[in-house]
């Protein structure tokens, strides 16, 4: 009985998602096109959405790792779907690079999804827009806004490790070269400041920001834009050495939760990631966005809903480039 009534709490947030996205934000005119697999695959997206439903109730984190997912597909080479190639033959992995290793998770998901829409219209429906279909319906599951995804990506033939490992912000990157990653991108201050808000949902390894509790910059003292006290509640299972892999919330107080938590979080010293802090301390017109979005959370999911838009548009495979992979991991036999 008990689990009847969570399965069918576990429905309603699906139910909400097939109608926002209906309803929510246009899509701007480009190469990719919301009506791609209308007549190709009518059931792509109700596929995609109830595999993301159904992995939502099984695992809360997992929106955040799919959202994160697609994030680091369009950063290198474009939203390609490049990061879901294992290594075989000439292709090194992405999966091995600096951002994603030990971290980077959710390709089984994404290979449970391309299997059923294998089955249910084969080589039609590209890994990238998967992809894409998948993080924004993590963001619905999880109480984000929802928006109309462009589509028509095709896949890549090829992954770079190395593009992986340049173009991807680290967290302790300086504000300005952060900035620049991102518009290399041809991703603005307000994208970036929106797309942050990304860390309203899932985890970081303690390996990511130790070195703000201990010696941020080579001085032997703590990160001075750190809140003392959420710093020494970091400590215990964030040593000075260990515990590299030890998990943390990125938002502690509402982590499961896509909302503007996020920051008001980073208002009171309290943003995890020192690639977080900096975006209220270190330039006003990025401290404005943040104030105006713990202030107003519409603005937030609107400019959000706009900057993933922007972002699934980076760069993609269309026409005759690139393949339909028929298994995500794996480019295409010729
Ligand atoms: C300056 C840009 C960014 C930096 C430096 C950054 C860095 C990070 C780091 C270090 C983690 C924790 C990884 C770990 O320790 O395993 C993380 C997690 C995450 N990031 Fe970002 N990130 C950035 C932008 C973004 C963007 C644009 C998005 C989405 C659009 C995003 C979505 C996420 C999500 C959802 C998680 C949690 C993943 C999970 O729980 O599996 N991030 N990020």
């Amino acid at each position: 009985m008990k689990g009847a009534i969570m399965a069918a709490a576990a429905l309603i947030p699906m139910v909400a998602l097939l109608f926002s996205v209906s309803s929510a934000y246009p899509a701007p005119s480009g190469q990719l096109d919301p009506h791609f697999y209308d007549h190709s695959c009518p059931k792509a997206q109700q596929i995609v959405a109830s595999i993301v439903g159904k992995t939502h109730y099984q695992d809360p984190r997992m929106a955040a790792s799919l959202l994160r997912l697609h994030f680091h597909d369009c950063f290198v080479k474009g939203c390609d779907a490049s990061i879901l190639l294992d290594s075989s033959g000439s292709i090194v992995s992405e999966k091995r690079s600096n951002p994603n290793k030990d971290s980077a998770r959710g390709f089984e998901v994404v290979d449970e999804i391309k299997s059923a829409l294998e089955a249910a219209c084969p080589g039609t429906v590209s890994c990238a827009d998967i992809l894409a279909l998948v993080a924004r319906d993590s963001v619905v599951m999880t109480g984000g806004p929802g928006w109309i995804v462009p589509l028509g990506r095709r896949d890549s033939r090829g992954a770079s490790v190395q593009g992986s490992n340049n173009d991807i912000p680290a967290p302790n990157n300086t504000l300005p070269t952060i900035i620049t990653k991102f518009k290399l991108q041809g991703l603005d201050i307000v994208d970036l400041v929106a797309l942050l808000g990304s860390h309203t949902i899932g985890d970081s390894r303690c390996t990511s920001f130790r070195q703000r509790l201990y010696n941020q910059t080579g001085n032997g003292l703590p990160d001075n834009k750190l809140d003392v006290s959420y710093a020494a509640a970091l400590r215990p299972r964030c040593p000075r050495s260990g515990g590299d892999q030890n998990l943390f919330f990125l938002d502690p107080v509402t982590p499961f939760k896509f909302d503007n938590q996020y920051y008001k979080n980073l208002l009171a010293y309290r943003g995890l990631l020192a690639s977080d802090e900096v975006l209220f301390t270190d330039s006003p017109a990025t401290t404005e966005l943040v104030k105006l979005y713990a202030a107003n959370q519409d603005i937030f999911f609107q400019h959000f809903a706009q900057s993933m838009v922007k972002m699934g548009n980076i760069s993609p495979l269309t026409g005759a480039n690139g393949e339909i992979r028929k298994v995500c991991r794996r480019v295409n036999h010729n």
